[in-house]
């Protein structure tokens, strides 16, 4: 991708964690290309209270009531080419911080069907990659991407557990930064 506007949202709580680390690793490849803007939002630094279904963003233009960080986090992934998750696996799922996000996709959805915009996942599980969480987690974001008709670019899970586990391993840094690649 070049000259492309990337919106990198982090699901997971840990500041110093694998997903952070993994995300922060793809952002500086992305920052490597020149003319690429990317912002990286660290979704637990936002407040953000769960959808009520009330329907008003559904009469008023597509804005959350909720005096929060909906409106600003629905016009930076609106203003996006590509946005990429990233989350620890909890509870076979992603996190509940990132779901309250995705589930405000609601708010802007009537606007953002059909948009050129490229999705991606990275999930990151205690579990080993053969379990079925990160098919899962996966199939969520296929199914999204479909019924937005936006492209699903890849889906990519790592095993790892503690804080600082995954980055040992210089062959899988460059290839998570070889995957700025697939966009
Ligand atoms: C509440 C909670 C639920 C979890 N559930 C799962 C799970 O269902 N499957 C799994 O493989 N790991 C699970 N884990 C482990 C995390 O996914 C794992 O530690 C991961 O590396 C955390 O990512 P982070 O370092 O980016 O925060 C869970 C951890 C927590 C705290």
């Amino acid at each position: 991708m070049k000259n492309g506007s990337i919106l990198i949202v982090n699901g997971s709580p840990r500041m110093q964690g694998n997903t952070r680390n993994i995300l922060k690793t793809l952002e500086s490849s992305f920052l490597e290309e020149p003319g690429n803007k990317v912002e990286f939002i660290d979704i637990c630094r936002h407040t953000l209270k769960g959808c009520v279904n009330c329907d008003s963003c559904r009469k008023n233009g597509g804005k959350c009531v909720h005096d929060d960080d909906t409106n600003l986090l629905m016009e930076k992934v609106l203003s996006s080419d590509v946005i990429l998750f990233g989350s620890p696996v909890y509870w076979m799922g992603v996190t509940a911080q990132l779901k309250l996000l995705i589930d405000k996709f609601y708010c802007k959805d009537p606007v953002m069907h059909g948009l050129k915009k490229k999705i991606a996942i990275i999930s990151v599980g205690a579990a080993e990659l053969s379990d079925g969480q990160y098919g899962i987690i996966e199939a969520q974001f296929r199914e999204m991407a479909e019924f937005l008709e936006w492209e699903f670019v890849f889906s990519k899970s790592f095993a790892a557990w503690n804080e600082g586990d995954w980055g040992k391993d210089p062959e899988e840094v460059k290839e998570v930064k070889r995957l700025r690649e697939l966009f």
